[in-house]
């Protein structure tokens, strides 16, 4: 039986020697170690050797097994080795590889964040309202008659049914003061803007602006003056300075427009006009109280102020771009100089 055990061993590596694909080493797996292969025939004839032998044709069972086991592992491996290498002839794997390209928030994205966290930390909220719009939210209860210029056709998109695309996000003032249920109101509206302006280097149809509105028992003008002071040395740098300008508004009395002064290197020593603000004009409150039917915001009782400016224009000044357009072509050699 030893001899029998060695021969098989001798005839199965030999045999192995002759094997170059899957199929056939299979075939030999199943021919010497399957269920009814050979070496587990031999094996079976265990029970026929005396039991003084037992030990060393068992011994020699495992060796021969063993053998014929790690044969087949090393013919298997070197034909994976084979098959790996054909698949990549050719290619050099020791070239670098591509870098992926990382995105980044566009400039605008990033001047509303930076926008909308600043005034957050001052206890204001997000509001929202639609942009397609009543002439009543948006200019109507907005103290804005009918023969203002802004609710000229030529400058406004309309619709059929006498809506129109907000020309600012003012109208969220009214939103919002329509629905609350409780003062203090502090909120902030980013948003879309439309308007029928002819497109250049500082206008689009399309743009973005954020409105503030804060309403209460005792708001002030100083506050007013010291939460834009600080929301624009936050945004600009703490050394900007903000001057306020008396102008008009219809829905604010008193109302300023407010220019900054930027003092980072490089840029020319001016002031740039960037905001509208003023004191809510009761007029507004009047307005609210007749669609609420309550006193919440009775105009004796209640003062606010409001201010509101494009977001395209802060990244502009924040960012030294001179054309808008730059804002909206996704021209990647830009973009990337904001990542
Ligand atoms: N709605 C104005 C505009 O689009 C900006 C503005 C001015 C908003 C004064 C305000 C404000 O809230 O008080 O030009």
């Amino acid at each position: 039986m030893l001899s029998e055990l060695d021969s098989l061993k001798t005839e199965a590596l030999a045999a192995l020697g002759a094997l170059h694909d899957e199929a056939s080493l299979e075939a030999f797996r199943i021919d010497y170690l399957g269920k009814k292969g050979r070496l587990t025939a031999l094996s079976a004839r265990m029970r026929e050797v005396p039991p003084e032998q037992k030990k060393d044709v068992g011994a020699k069972l495992n060796e021969v097994r063993e053998a014929i086991t790690s044969g087949l592992e090393v013919h298997l491996g070197a034909l994976q080795a084979a098959k790996d290498a054909a698949s990549v002839a050719g290619v050099d794997l020791t070239l670098p590889g591509r870098p992926a390209d990382r995105g980044s928030l566009h400039p605008l994205t990033q001047i509303r964040d930076l926008a909308v966290r600043t005034l957050r930390r001052m206890g204001f909220t997000l509001a929202d309202g639609p942009e397609i719009e009543t002439e009543w939210h948006c200019f109507d209860a907005l103290n804005t008659p009918a023969d203002h210029p802004a609710r000229n056709e030529s400058d406004t998109f309309y619709l059929p049914d006498g809506r129109l695309l907000r020309t600012h996000t003012s109208s969220v003032q009214i939103r919002t003061l329509e629905t609350v249920k409780e003062l203090p109101v502090r909120i902030i509206a980013p948003g879309a803007a439309y308007r029928r302006d002819e497109i250049d280097a500082t206008h689009l149809s399309v743009f973005n602006q954020i409105e503030a509105l804060y309403v209460d028992h005792d708001v002030s003008l100083a506050d007013l003056k010291g939460t834009l002071e600080f929301f624009f040395r936050e945004v600009f740098g703490p050394k900007t300075a903000v001057r306020f300008r008396p102008h008009f508004f219809p829905f604010t009395e008193p109302s300023f427009e407010i220019d900054v002064k930027l003092e980072a290197k490089g840029r020319e020593d001016r002031w740039i006009e960037i905001a509208g603000c003023g004191m809510v004009d009761p007029a507004v409150f009047a307005s609210v109280s007749k669609t609420r039917g309550d006193l919440l915001f009775d105009p004796e009782t209640v003062t606010g102020f409001a201010f509101g400016m494009g977001l395209d224009r802060l990244a502009m000044i924040l960012h030294g771009i001179t054309d808008i357009r730059h804002l909206i072509d996704n021209d990647s050699r830009f973009l990337r100089q904001f990542a």
